[in-house]
């Protein structure tokens, strides 16, 4: 079955497989979750107080980009704006940027700059929402949504005027930055009770996919603007998929998003950290069902990533960097592979390359059915030894009670070998 075929140029999207998300913003500060206006409803005079105190001074964008490179990242998406309104670059269209903060310099320019001189094409998250706008509709999401000056405060209110914003600040973006490769809006939350949501009208989305494809008319686009057509990527977020994602039953390309911890921006007391071995594995199974990953760090209110985020990325570059060619140019294996019991497998259809990867290690005996006759020489990845092949053979309808006439038996070493999670490369004939 063809994927779906969109305008955005996902060519290098679906090779590259592996991004960096980055949520920063004034949430930095209160570091207990991006949404922390929402959640504990706080009055912008209340929330100017980490705009007043925003002064990341040890940021160096080529630390992060150092970091996404290292742990095998080839592209980055970096949010301009979330829903709190305030934005990371010198926007003409408005005072709530980071140049008015004591940090008082762009973020922006310079982290596109150190993200491309590692090689790693550029991508922006930029917020529908904005819970600081002065002509964005009060709604059920809204962080002033339970006061009782909601109806006051939208006395004059005119969306129309938040949606020119909107286009205004994306035009800057997709002008003032050089090439753009990933457009990621966030959110709509379409509802037809007055006052309850947000969608297409709300924003002018089809006015503002007709700019965005006059400025930019390959960039990639997510599936958030609430409309049919306007998308080229899917987008899970915070799960893993079953399977390849289908829409009208037609494969479409994917991408799922993901957190280290669950918050999205810097969160100090969270607990719920993934492992190194929960990432990689994140990684090899979104990959073997054709999709990509955007693995999302929150740097802090200093303008680092906290130890905790570079360990994680240090122990997935440690592994990328023996088995990143089980992922790069990979997708899921064609039909009439399946994967044994405890392991993925991806499929390089250029190098015509299958690769086990095993999350338990079994012994001695790994059983692939429907591989007998096709693999033409076997290797463990991370060292280049080889793996024996054996099948099918009458020996094999045996004690281990191997069946089926189709079954290649490869027989590993005793011992896992010493990497997060071992592949076998199968060099198909
Ligand atoms: C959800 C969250 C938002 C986050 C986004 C990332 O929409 O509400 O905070 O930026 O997911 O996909």
């Amino acid at each position: 079955m063809d994927v779906l075929k969109t305008p955005g140029d996902t060519g290098w999207f679906v090779n590259d497989r592996f991004g960096m998300f980055i949520h920063w913003g004034l949430y930095a500060l209160p570091a207990r979750h991006e949404w922390v206006k929402h959640q504990e409803r706080i009055p912008d005079e209340v929330y100017d107080k980490y705009f007043k105190h925003f002064d990341p001074d040890l940021y160096d964008p080529t630390i992060w980009a150092d970091a996404a490179a290292g742990a095998g990242m080839k592209y980055f998406v970096i949010t301009t704006k979330h829903h709190e309104g305030f934005c990371l670059w010198d926007s003409k269209v408005t005072q709530y940027k980071v140049t008015n903060t004591p940090y008082g310099r762009d973020l922006l320019h310079p982290m596109v700059d150190a993200f491309r001189e590692k090689g790693l094409r550029t991508g922006f998250y930029h917020s529908l929402i904005d819970w600081h706008h002065e002509d964005f509709i009060v709604d059920n999401l809204h962080s002033m949504r339970d006061s009782p000056e909601r109806a006051a405060m939208n006395v004059g209110r005119d969306q129309g005027k938040y949606a020119a914003y909107l286009h205004a600040q994306v035009r800057e973006l997709l002008t003032e930055f050089g090439k753009v490769d990933v457009l990621w809006f966030d959110f709509s939350y379409p509802n037809p009770e007055p006052g309850l949501g947000k969608g297409k009208d709300d924003w002018q989305s089809e006015k503002l996919y007709k700019m965005v494809r006059e400025l930019a008319p390959n960039v990639i686009l997510d599936d958030r603007l609430d409309l049919p057509d306007g998308w080229d990527i899917k987008t899970p977020e915070q799960y893993q998929p079953r399977e390849w994602i289908t829409v009208g039953g037609q494969k479409v390309v994917w991408e799922a998003c993901q957190t280290f911890s669950g918050s999205w921006g810097y969160h100090r007391d969270e607990s719920s950290w993934k492992s190194v071995d929960q990432l990689i594995q994140m990684l090899i199974d979104t990959v073997s069902k054709g999709g990509n990953l955007l693995l999302n760090v929150g740097p802090t209110g200093r303008g680092e990533f906290d130890y905790r985020a570079l360990q994680s990325l240090q122990g997935m570059g440690e592994w990328m960097k023996r088995h990143s060619r089980s992922i790069y140019g990979c997708t899921q294996a064609p039909d009439g592979f399946a994967a044994p019991q405890d392991c993925r497998l991806t499929y390089n259809p250029d190098t015509k390359r299958m690769y086990v990867h095993v999350y338990a290690w079994p012994f001695v005996h790994l059983h692939l059915d429907g591989f007998a006759g096709k693999v033409e020489y076997a290797q463990l990845l991370n060292d280049a030894s080889e793996v024996f092949m054996k099948g099918p053979e009458a020996w094999q309808v045996g004690p281990d009670g191997v069946k089926g006439k189709e079954t290649l038996t490869l027989t590993l070493p005793v011992q896992k070998p010493n990497v997060t999670v071992p592949v076998i490369e199968l060099f198909m004939k």
